[in-house]
């Protein structure tokens, strides 16, 4: 049998060098190269952002005006295509969806178009797949900005010879966005009617394109084991638990690993200086640089310093760490936060600022590299997430010797394994609260203080190893599932 050039394509809204503005984006940038290194040919299809960051890599056109036939019969897109680390990373270009300023949103809210942009993408995507000859047998979506690229192949196989072939994965990133929109951008999707009933894109009289991808794909997987039970629950679930906990036998989850070429303070060159677990002495040396480029008092190179990185919304718990910031302030400690997102956080944060001039630091804005400086640099770090599908911040944190206070959900209970069990790594609290909180941070700061009980802690951190070759390989069984004889 002659082999066909793509056994999966992936299509994504983000992807780590070329667009990022969460961990979606680290995910695909790591786990099509983790699944070619398992020797399976993979490929990438993504959208030419406007502020696409192609660094190191060439981009070059491939094909010109494919036919899209949306919104319009005659509209069409351009192909690029980089190639990463052996992986082709297709980019689909058409400048009046693209080209702008942010991904997704303003300050002011979502672009108004969203909708009609990520039906674009999919439509685009699966035309690129057939008129550049992909061969794909697998396509498998992120989140639901490629979801709907689930219904049409659910509904174009049953026709076309070209996917009768074809079987389709949806990987649910986070639950809380759905892409819902009107039953106008349905009608103009080109769907069959049929597909607008509960058990299909409709959902409370809008249509969702995360839905669409939930019930059309052959199988769902979502980035931690633990959320993948939480999501079939109503508290977890956004309204979705029904459809979910009917496909069951479908959902799987996966726990992401940890890019560690990017993610380890071993060979971080971003770092003042860099340490491992068997000499974590560099580490001090980081904590001195985080104080003297954020201007923090040098008498918190002896307390311990929290960090928090991530956006600025209710899901990552800010409000909370907001609350407790007077009481946390009496244990003689530091604050560092970086992140970005809900006008009100980034305002109480830069106001609380004022109040504890020397202990804490808030970057509002998005840098990549203060990322690591901050991982490195501090000393517990904080996540009292409402839920977390997966969540990487607290991987790197482990993996830094920055251990961290978390709740208890999703992929922090798979990741964290609390204090005092033992080969303990971190600190996780179960009632989302900031009394909870607060709790938590003050155990911390206590094991912190016994200098060797916190080393000890400290090395568990950084041994921890969340491998993509084991979630690579449980992302082929489900490949697998569905065609017996990938890999082979
Ligand atoms: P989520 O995808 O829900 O935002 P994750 O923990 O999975 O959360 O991934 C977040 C990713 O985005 C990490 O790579 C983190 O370092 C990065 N990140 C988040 N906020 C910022 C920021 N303000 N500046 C730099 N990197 C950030
Ligand atoms: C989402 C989730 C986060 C997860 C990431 C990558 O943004 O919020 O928990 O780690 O996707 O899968």
């Amino acid at each position: 049998m002659i082999k066909p050039p793509h056994e999966v394509v992936f299509l994504t809204s983000e992807i780590y060098p070329f667009s990022k503005s969460g961990g979606l984006a680290d995910v695909m940038g790591i786990l099509p190269l983790a699944l070619a290194r398992l020797g399976l040919r993979v490929a990438v299809i993504t959208p030419f952002y406007g502020r696409l960051s192609t660094g190191q890599y060439s981009v070059r056109l491939v094909m010109e005006n494919c036919p899209v036939g949306y919104p319009w019969f005659d509209t069409t897109a351009d192909i690029y295509q980089a190639d990463y680390h052996g992986v082709p990373v297709y980019f689909i270009d058409r400048a009046e969806y693209f080209d702008r300023r942010q991904y997704y949103c303003t300050h002011k809210g979502d672009y108004f178009d969203n909708g009609e942009r990520f039906i674009f993408f999919c439509r685009a995507a699966l035309s690129a797949i057939r008129h550049l000859n992909m061969g794909a047998r697998i396509v498998h979506a992120q989140d639901w900005h490629a979801g709907l690229a689930m219904a049409y192949l659910a509904f174009w196989r049953r026709t076309d010879p070209y996917w009768a072939g074809v079987r389709t994965v949806m990987s649910i990133h986070n639950l809380a966005y759905q892409g819902r929109f009107s039953y106008r951008l349905f009608e103009e999707s080109n769907l069959p009617l049929e597909a607008w009933n509960m058990e299909g894109v409709e959902f409370y009289n809008s249509f969702n394109l995360l839905k669409a991808g939930i019930a059309y794909a052959d199988k769902i997987t979502t980035v931690s084991p633990s959320y993948a039970r939480e999501i079939m629950t109503p508290e977890f679930g956004c309204g979705l638990e029904g459809i979910l906990t009917r496909r069951k036998n479908d959902l799987v989850g996966i726990l992401n690993g940890a890019d560690y070429s990017i993610w380890s303070p071993a060979n971080d060159p971003v770092l003042e200086c860099t340490y491992s677990a068997v000499d974590p002495s560099g580490k001090r040396a980081c904590k001195m640089n985080l104080l003297r480029v954020m201007g923090l008092s040098d008498v918190l190179l002896d307390r311990p310093i929290f960090g928090f990185i991530g956006r600025l919304r209710e899901q990552k718990g800010i409000d909370i760490v907001l609350e407790i910031i007077p009481e946390l302030m009496k244990l003689d400690v530091g604050l560092v936060v970086l992140g970005e997102g809900g006008a009100e956080f980034e305002s109480a944060l830069l106001a609380i600022m004022e109040d504890y001039l020397g202990r804490i630091e808030a970057i509002i804005g998005y840098t990549e590299e203060m990322s690591h400086v901050i991982q490195a640099g501090t000393d517990i770090f904080l996540m009292p997430s409402r839920y977390e599908p997966c969540g990487l911040t607290q991987m790197y944190s482990l993996s830094y010797g920055t251990p961290p206070v978390a709740t208890a959900v999703g992929g922090l209970r798979d990741t964290i394994i609390p204090y005092p069990q033992p080969g303990a790594n971190g600190f996780v609290f179960s009632d989302i609260t900031s009394e909870s909180l607060l709790n938590s941070a003050r155990q911390a700061v206590q094991v912190w203080e016994d200098r060797e009980t916190w080393q000890r802690i400290v090395v568990n951190a950084m041994e921890a190893n969340f491998s993509w070759e084991k979630s690579g390989h449980q992302y082929i069984d489900v490949y697998r599932s569905l065609h017996k004889d990938i890999l082979i």
